[in-house]
């Protein structure tokens, strides 16, 4: 499932005097089976980017087209659009609601109308898919720790099959502990499903690690698209808009300029790891 962004402009208070131009003649297109990261400051547009993703919002000028399809022409066809694109909002868990987990995974899948037997394999695999077994579904959600809760709410969704998953800032308030959990959820279900997954966050590390293409919001803006590799390499234009690189680059472009030689193009932690065991390796001959 393709999406194409055109020339999406979005206006918040239009026409008053609290006018707020939140996007700027936007152009993306994000192909299927896609990871695909959005940063960017506060404020830049990442947000309501993505609530225009499912038709929560209305452009005030351009295009959503969802397999060359204008996903606003049509409103009898939202409920379907917002099946096929689903969307974590930022602390999903404060709408797990049900006594348990497993309940609440269900209320998506069985609100689309499938009978018991579906809406419980619905459910399985969508716990499965983020890591929570059979020793979580009787669980309330107030049993649960912060990265559990947030894996729970996003199961939620997942189960209701999008073919796009969009989630802002899945990690915002949850410890290292339960952030590496939900990474790694969210990439283990991108490897087995092949859904194209769409993410917005703060921390450039993991989306080195993860995402396939980043994408760089400024000011209502693409201010700039590639690959991970390719956007790090830009450090003075990111910080010149508020954002940096990951650390290990600034590890590594320390180090190089003490003299020693190592790449520069070093971006998670692991890579960082065998670039300083090498380094350590020769300084100890
Ligand atoms: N409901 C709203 N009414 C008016 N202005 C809004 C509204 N929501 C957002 N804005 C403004 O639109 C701009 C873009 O906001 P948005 O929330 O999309 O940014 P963001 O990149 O998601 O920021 P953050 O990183 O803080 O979540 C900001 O200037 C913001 O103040
Ligand atoms: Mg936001």
């Amino acid at each position: 499932m393709s999406i194409e962004i055109s020339h999406l402009t979005h206006l918040y208070n239009e026409g008053t005097a609290m006018e707020r131009k939140a996007l700027d003649d936007v152009n993306l297109t994000i192909n299927d089976g896609e990871f695909v990261a959005i940063i960017g400051h506060t404020g830049s547009g990442k947000s309501t980017l993505i609530q225009h993703l499912n038709a929560l919002m209305k452009p005030t000028g351009g295009k959503i087209l969802l397999d060359g399809e204008d996903i606003n022409k049509d409103k009898t066809k939202l409920k379907s659009i917002r099946q096929k694109i689903g969307l974590v909002f930022q602390y999903p868990e404060h709408q797990l609601f049900e006594m348990t987990i497993f309940k609440d995974v269900c209320y998506g899948p069985k609100n689309m109308g499938l009978n018991d037997a579906d809406v419980e394999k619905a459910a399985k695999e969508a716990l499965d898919l983020v890591g929570l077994d059979e020793s979580f579904y009787d669980k309330s959600p107030f049993e649960l720790s912060g990265g559990q809760k947030r894996r729970a709410a996003i199961a939620g969704i997942l189960a209701m099959k999008p073919r796009v998953l969009v989630l802002d800032e899945p990690t915002a308030g949850v410890d290292p502990r339960g952030r590496n959990e939900i990474f790694d959820a969210i990439n283990h279900m991108h490897h087995e499903t092949g859904i194209t997954v769409i993410l917005v966050s703060h921390s450039m590390e993991d989306v080195a690690k993860y995402a396939d293409r980043i994408i760089v919001m400024n000011q209502g803006r693409v201010a700039l698209t590639g690959t991970p590799r390719e956007v790090f390499s830009r450090v003075s234009l990111l910080e010149e808009i508020g954002l940096a690189a990951p650390q290990t680059s600034y590890v590594m472009k320390g180090l190089s300029d003490k003299g020693y030689s190592v790449a520069q193009d070093i971006y998670t932690v692991d890579e960082a790891t065998e670039v300083l065991y090498d380094l350590l390796k020769q300084v100890k001959k």
